[in-house]
């Protein structure tokens, strides 16, 4: 009996054990997440890259407003490089409205590439990454006392995915956070941030959207996010990117491994709708089409103005005919007076 429950404690450490350590790549790398967290093999995980042509516009989608953004209240926030990315901490008076429930957030962290190499963000546009990708997590405030609760029921959580580009200007909103990852440069370390306008992270426009159901992108993967993703991006500027690229690491050691390219493979969108806000972005064909398509309606209306044309002209040619004749029998009709 002591030797089962030794044993039952040994298993548990093990797998919990398993169940801590995951990376991007190697041995714990994305591909073997499945055998420690079973969600990660799903049918509906995210991120995914999102074909345009094959989203369903629903203008019904209704706009989302984010609220308490502009004032996120008089403490500081707590900023953390948890291993994986960095994370902020936000008060849950920052909530979502435009949802069926209220959401409430809980945090934000980023997800990025490596200097040089193409790539970081984790949802995909027509199989376009973005240089990174802003995640800002809430919560169903209405049905569950907190996140780790929500985290593992149905829409039990809301991400909003901002896709994130370089522009030429440093973007002061973004500075909130990329000043402080000197503070954090080892796993576990954790620093405050003043309190900042976390709208300002966000594209200017929010009413262009995609929005499909989805999972964490990290382990354990629930499938219980409901995600929304702007069209429109957030710039920063390229030092800004190079400084989210070279300042964190990994683990908790001097020099080790940069914290780089944190971002998950797109997975596959199975049997699931991507909803649309709005109607597409660009047209849906390309150039040569769009000539090809220009070229048919020209030729299709020359047709139909020609067999106007020969049709007006049969019937005038008739209707002249008919006068014709009957101004002769009238000239007939009179000399026989
Ligand atoms: C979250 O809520 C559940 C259910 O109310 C509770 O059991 C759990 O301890 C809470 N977890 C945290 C981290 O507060
Ligand atoms: C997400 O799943 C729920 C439950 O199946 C469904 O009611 C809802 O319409 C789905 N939402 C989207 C955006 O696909």
């Amino acid at each position: 009996m002591w030797l089962f429950t030794l044993l039952l404690e040994v298993i548990r450490i093990t797998a919990a054990d398993a169940g801590q350590h995951w990376t991007y790549e190697g041995p714990h790398g994305q591909d073997h997440w499945p055998a420690s967290y079973p969600e990660c093999g799903g049918n509906a995980q995210s991120p995914i890259d999102i074909q345009t042509d094959s989203v369903t516009f629903d203008p019904d989608l209704p706009a989302l407003q984010p609220r308490g953004y502009d004032q996120p209240g008089t403490e500081s926030l707590d900023l953390h490089n948890n291993g994986h990315t960095v994370q902020l901490s936000l008060p849950t008076t920052l909530y979502l409205e435009g949802l069926s429930r209220k959401y409430v957030a809980a945090q934000l962290h980023l997800h990025w590439g490596q200097k040089g190499s193409p790539g970081g963000s984790e949802h995909q546009i027509n199989g376009e990454a973005a240089v990174a990708e802003l995640h800002i997590v809430h919560y169903d405030s209405d049905s569950y006392d907190n996140l780790s609760e929500a985290a593992q029921r149905p829409q039990g959580l809301a991400v909003l995915g901002v896709l994130i580009e370089v522009g030429e200007t440093k973007n002061p909103a973004y500075e909130h956070i990329i000043s402080h990852l000197d503070e954090i440069r080892h796993k576990d370390q954790k620093t405050s941030v003043p309190p900042f306008n976390v709208r300002e992270l966000l594209p200017p426009q929010l009413g262009q959207f995609f929005r499909y159901n989805g999972s964490l992108t990290t382990p354990p993967c629930y499938q219980s996010v409901l995600w929304t993703v702007f069209s429109q991006r957030a710039q920063i500027s390229m030092g800004q990117l190079e400084k989210l690229q070279e300042t964190l690491f990994s683990t908790e050691e001097e020099d080790s491994e940069l914290l780089v390219q944190n971002y998950r493979a797109p997975q596959p969108l199975n049997q699931r709708t991507v909803f649309a806000s709005f109607l597409q972005v660009g047209s849906p064909y390309t150039t040569g089409e769009m000539l090809g398509l220009g070229v048919a309606i020209l030729v299709g209306c020359l047709c139909l103005l020609l067999a106007i044309y020969f049709i007006t002209r049969k019937i005038w040619k008739k209707k002249l005919g008919n006068q014709k004749s009957v101004v002769f029998t009238s000239v007939r009709t009179t000399t026989e007076e």
